[in-house]
């Protein structure tokens, strides 16, 4: 048997989940790649080079779960603000993983999707980018999503940018904008929010991930830095995601 067919009821029981009780949509910001490398007296590409094993790990144990989507924060538009040569080998490092992964995101039957300003990346890297999302676009798996070059109130801006100019063409009344409409305007349209949100490395904030699409998910942060984040840390997020109670606002159902 391939090894990343699906969990069945019992396998799922085995690690305290339940189906009915898994997110749907899980989004990952992952970090400390550099804190991994330094505490090792490694330089710190070669966190970012042992934490792409922890996205092939995560990816196959998410859709192994059977998650609608994950989204994986892998570039922020603040991070441009890092020294050339690490920016030019997280660049090469984007690259690698678009070609090598590409066979194998397909063969899981994910499909692939990316948010953030592509046209700020390397035309080469765009190529990559669309050439991984036109072979699995019609793949009905668990939905991959990859944050490059994202940050989330560039995002909302380009939104309010492409409102106001629909207004100013007479194609939007003002008054009919509603919370449905900013969703649709934003890189995630279509996508479910996610109902779990985890943070590596101990840090205790948002960076300009998704500000508007989290406001009702959950939080989850481990200690754990990215490149010895496995499987087995995955799934303890989802085993105290199951023990949360969504209220929404509302009061608890039982
Ligand atoms: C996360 O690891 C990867 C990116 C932001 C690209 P960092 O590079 O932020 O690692 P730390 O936080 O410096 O340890
Ligand atoms: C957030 O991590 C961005 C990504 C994981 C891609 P950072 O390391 O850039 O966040 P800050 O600077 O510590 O907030
Ligand atoms: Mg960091």
């Amino acid at each position: 048997m391939s090894k990343d067919v699906p969990y069945t009821d019992a396998q799922l029981a085995a690690f305290d989940l339940e189906r009915s009780s898994l997110p749907r949509h899980v989004a990952i910001i992952m970090d400390g790649n550099g804190r991994w490398a330094r505490k090792r007296g490694l330089p710190r590409i070669e966190g970012h080079r042992r934490g792409v094993g922890s996205v092939r790990a995560i990816v196959e144990e998410a859709s192994r779960l059977g998650l609608q989507q994950l989204t994986l924060y892998c570039f922020s538009s603040e991070n441009w603000k890092r020294p050339p040569r690490e920016l030019s080998l997280l660049m090469h490092l984007l690259r690698q993983y678009l070609v090598e992964e590409r066979r194998e995101i397909h063969r899981q039957g994910l499909r692939f999707r990316v948010i953030g300003v592509i046209s700020g990346l390397d035309p080469v890297i765009q190529q990559e980018i669309a050439a991984t999302e036109q072979l699995t676009a019609e793949n009905d798996g668990m939905t991959l999503c990859l944050a490059i070059n994202y940050g989330s109130r560039q995002e909302i801006t380009l939104a309010v940018q492409q409102l106001a100019l629909a207004v100013r063409n007479g194609e939007l009344d003002p008054q009919q904008i509603s919370e449905s409409t900013i969703a649709s305007a934003l890189m995630t349209s279509g996508m479910p929010d996610p109902d779990l949100v985890i943070r590596t490395a101990s840090e205790f904030r948002i960076s300009n991930f998704l500000l508007w699409q989290i406001s009702y998910s959950e939080l989850w942060v481990s200690d754990r830095h990215w490149p010895e984040f496995r499987a087995e840390d995955f799934r303890s997020a989802l085993q105290d995601f199951r023990r949360r109670d969504r209220r929404f606002g509302g009061l608890t159902t039982e």
